[in-house]
């Protein structure tokens, strides 16, 4: 059984997801570990809720990334976390975290890669008037949203879309598509 830490930085619906899926039995995996980059972000009330333990760490209290990345590799470390997956983490990995967890760090975009990467890319697909965006789940290297991709899920746009209403679209297909994809994963990478 996978250990894995989760990442987020903000609401955690995708946290939830991947909880509901472990307790409903279709994720075989244990969230052991939930690190949180913004202290009062509500995902670690929702943690708090399943007693999952909870690192809150705020990088602007360390001198470097270095030093933040090896306060949580300690963590990580401690807990013998098998596997990285970002959950609406909103900060670059650095190598000290991508050296000890290659290939085995995966993140959640909500959008069709390479297709608006970075930050607001559901207001970036409404602006671009797009008629298709989607969600995307890939591998992390050192680049922003740029690793390998595992998995794709297209969402068509009306033509009164709003920014609200595609967001909602695809959260619906996160909930969904993470936990199935990391279950495929965790049963083909032994
Ligand atoms: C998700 O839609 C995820 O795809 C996105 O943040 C949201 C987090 O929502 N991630 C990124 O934009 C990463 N570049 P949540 O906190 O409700 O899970």
């Amino acid at each position: 059984m996978k250990k894995i830490a989760i990442f987020a930085s903000g609401s955690g619906s995708n946290f939830q997801a991947i909880v509901d899926a472990i307790q409903g039995g279709q994720l075989a995996a244990e969230v052991s570990l939930l690190v949180c980059d913004r202290p009062g972000a509500f995902v670690l009330e929702r943690a708090e809720r399943y007693s999952i333990p909870t690192i809150s760490v705020a990088p602007k209290n360390y001198p470097s990334k270095l030093e933040y990345e090896l306060d949580i590799l300690k963590e990580l470390r401690a807990r013998e976390i098998d596997f990285i997956v970002l959950a609406g983490y909103m900060r670059l990995i650095g190598t000290t975290l991508l050296n000890e967890f290659e290939g085995r760090i995966v993140n959640i975009h909500p959008s069709l890669l390479p297709a608006f990467p970075g930050k607001d890319a559901i207001g970036q697909a409404i602006t671009a008037k797009v008629q298709v965006s989607g969600v995307t789940i890939h591998f992390v290297d050192e680049g922003m949203d740029t690793g390998p991709i595992i998995e794709q899920r297209e969402i068509p746009l009306t033509e009164d879309e709003t920014k609200e209403t595609l967001q909602k679209k695809i959260h619906h297909i996160e909930h969904q598509l993470y936990p199935e994809t990391l279950q495929r994963l965790f049963t083909t990478l032994k």
